[in-house]
């Protein structure tokens, strides 16, 4: 079979925040891809990079006071050392900040605008007069047009769901300088998607020759729309100054927009991998191209990967991509992530309470089946699951084996040869190659793992039947004991080969203790050879204790105590104001009818942020589900960190009358515990237990 030459990428993951396990899914399973693909010996490129420009890089840079460059500089340390740490093994990743993604970003700009594919339009957009730039739509935020809830981004509602546009939101501001933001025009560059090249390019790119699964090739033809319907809209690919970005040729004060470097970033990553290896780019690129090119992304970039992308490429004389592979997302525990469940777990803290990465490439191989579907990271699955089929299915093998060839055997397999009982008693181990081979190419790694895991069911009954360590109680059975020992180390081997894309490092220490060169998928046509030394065992992996989990939740729940020296200033207001809250500790009894008369409801915390020239108060927009939104100024100031407030449930008083203050109206009030006494300083905002939504009444 001649070699296939691949190129492989996984989506470029922002240059400004944390590697967390969702974003893992994708690189994992991109790095199981790839690993398998060299292992069959094609020549294989996985290449990435960080995505570090516009706004959001800009203004993150500006308010931890250093460059752009100084951050994505320190980002991209971040983001290589979490891959490393998860065994993503990239052949390049760089970053969109480079003279190389600069290139082909100019390149098709210039290509696309000679074909007559790039118009420029004057358009309306908000700018903020203070900051003096135009605002992307998450720096806007205001009324939602459909509900009226409070404090909405400009692009969507978090309260209602509804999505709009920015210029319909009421009483807009900037997030960025809190002031009221004017409509300007600008003029903007647009791809022109709506073309009638692009239509005709489009529709039989993404429904013939297999280029999307048929899961996605379904959701795309939505996106264009009947035939003779035209519902792709034109593209804008330009954005004003002030930008951290690329500015584009002849267009003083016009920077690309990300859309127009990111994805050129797989392009400016492969040229430097070329730089340094010799390959050839056009090999890989040229419109002629025999290679075979894979893109990797979430189904959210889905519409960027499969439409924009490859319509840019075919009319700037590129190739266009073999497959665009969209999968879903990862929930834990069945939920979105959260960081007030501690399930928004980083990468970094994953490795850091000493979680083995293997575990998780394992645990997410088994979930997935190359298609969009979302995959759940049931925590005590998780535990019970790499417990149950790597230590005690697989691992346990090698280890039941081992010191007896050890001690017996000189460390030594059989002097002859064991291939004719190994196809007879675990028929099937060798056979199953192609099979296992097929899987991992589709990417159905969970139909892979269920075949690996009942092979090693196989060798472990297997086991039960020869019983090594009742043989091992008399000499006179030592020829058996050899002979049973040699198949399990033959077995173990099989089996480490077809899990080496999943589990690379377990597999390279495999291969030091059963003395072999790295594997490769056409090893599994052999057995080991008679009167093989192998060398000593050492323990291969451990099992999760379940208190592990506990620290890794624990790690990445959002504090929402206040810091150390915010409560000694509390616990100094506090003392101040004992003698005053004496009165509290004595409360005169109430009927339940008087009770009854205060509306409690469960309320959740949709925004929540400072008040500028308020000490003590924050103000929150508070979700009542049916009961629409209410704004509520509250003294929680000296407690909580506004932003972890974001998302939590609470209990407000939902009938208090609307109470006047210097900084609006405030439509009610959040319950919180305090020690009146002075004991545990401090403010507890309280939450319902799971399970209850927006609106439920407290009685
Ligand atoms: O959605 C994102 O995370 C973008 N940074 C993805 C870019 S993928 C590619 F086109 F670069
Ligand atoms: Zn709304």
């Amino acid at each position: 079979m001649t070699s296939r030459k691949i190129l492989v990428t996984s989506a470029l993951p922002y240059a400004n925040g944390a590697i967390h396990l969702g974003h893992l899914v994708e690189y994992i399973q991109t790095d199981i891809w790839t690993r398998f693909q060299k292992m069959r010996d094609n020549e294989c490129h996985y290449v990435c990079a960080d995505d570090t420009h516009g706004t959001p890089i800009m203004l993150r840079a500006e308010k931890e006071g250093i460059t752009p460059e100084a951050l994505i500089a320190r980002v991209h340390d971040e983001h290589t050392r979490d891959f490393a740490g998860f065994h993503v093994q990239f052949d390049n990743y760089y970053s969109t900040h480079s003279p190389e993604t600069r290139f082909y970003s100019e390149d098709i700009f210039k290509k696309l605008k000679a074909a007559g594919l790039i118009e420029v339009r004057a358009i309306q957009q908000h700018y903020d007069p203070v900051k003096q730039m135009f605002l992307p739509d998450r720096f806007i935020k205001g009324e939602c047009p459909k509900c009226g809830a409070k404090d909405q981004y400009g692009d969507s509602c978090e309260v209602c769901g509804a999505a709009y546009a920015p210029t319909e939101l009421k009483n807009p501001y900037s997030a960025v300088s809190g002031a009221v933001p004017e409509l300007r025009a600008s003029d903007h560059y647009f791809f022109k998607l709506s073309d009638p090249r692009c239509q005709t390019f489009l529709r039989r790119w993404t429904q013939e020759g297999g280029h999307v699964p048929p899961e996605a090739a379904n959701k795309l033809q939505e996106w264009l729309g009947a035939p003779g319907e035209n519902k792709l809209t034109d593209w804008d690919i330009s954005r004003d100054a002030p930008y951290f970005g690329f500015e584009i040729p002849d267009a003083p004060g016009k920077y690309f927009y990300v859309w127009l470097d990111a994805p050129i970033g797989y392009m400016g990553s492969f040229r430097k991998l070329c730089a340094r290896t010799g390959l050839n780019f056009d090999d890989f690129w040229g419109k002629d191209s025999q290679a075979e090119l894979y893109h990797f992304v979430g189904k959210d970039i889905l519409y960027f990967h499969a439409l924009f992308w490859p319509a840019e490429l075919e009319h700037a004389g590129y190739r266009t991509p073999t497959k665009v592979l969209p999968h879903g997302f990862l929930t834990v525990d069945g939920a979105k992530m959260s960081k007030s469940r501690g399930t928004f777990i980083t990468a970094e803290s994953y490795l850091a309470v000493g979680l083995n990465p293997e575990w998780l490439r394992y645990y997410f191989a088994a979930k997935l089946n190359g298609s969009m579907e979302d995959i759940d990271l049931n925590l005590s699955d998780f535990v019970q699951r790499v417990n149950a089929d790597l230590v005690g299915k697989f691992i346990n093998i090698a280890s039941r084996a081992a010191g007896f060839i050890a001690k017996k055997f000189d460390g030594k397999l059989m002097h002859a040869h064991i291939a004719e009982t190994f196809r007879a008693d675990l028929a099937g181990l060798m056979e199953a190659a192609e099979d296992i081979a097929g899987h991992y190419e589709e990417r159905d790694y969970g139909r892979a793992v269920r075949r690996i895991m009942a092979l090693a069911d196989q060798v472990n009954q297997y086991v039960d039947k020869h019983q090594p360590w009742v043989l091992a109680k008399s000499a006179d059975n030592d020829a058996q004991l050899h002979h049973v020992c040699s198949m399990l180390i033959n077995a173990f081997r099989l089996l480490t080969l077809y899990l080496k894309p999943i589990l690379p490092h377990l597999a390279k220490r495999a291969e030091e203790f059963l003395n072999v060169a790295p594997l490769k998928w056409s090893d599994a046509g052999h057995l080991l050879p008679p009167a093989h030394p192998i060398n000593a065992y050492e323990h291969l992996m451990q099992r999760v204790d379940p208190k592990q989990i506990d620290a890794l939740l624990a790690a990445n729940r959002e504090s929402l105590a206040p810091a150390p020296e915010q409560q000694s200033q509390q616990r100094h207001a506090q003392h101040q104001q004992q003698s005053e809250d004496k009165a509290q500790e004595a409360v005169p009894p109430v009927s339940i009818d008087d009770f009854g008369k205060i509306d409690l409801r469960i309320a959740r915390i949709a925004n929540a942020e400072q008040v500028e020239g308020a000490d003590k108060l924050l103000k929150l927009s508070l979700d009542l589900g049916p009961l629409g939104t209410r704004q509520v100024f509250a003294g929680i100031k000296s407690a909580y960190d506004p932003a972890t407030l974001v998302g939590r449930l609470t209990v407000m008083v939902a009938n208090l009358a609307p109470r006047k203050m210097k900084f609006g109206m405030s439509e009610g009030m959040v319950l919180a515990a305090s020690d009146a006494g002075g004991q545990t300083p401090g403010l507890f905002l309280l939450s319902p237990d799971d399970g209850a939504m927006p609106g439920m009444r407290v009685k």
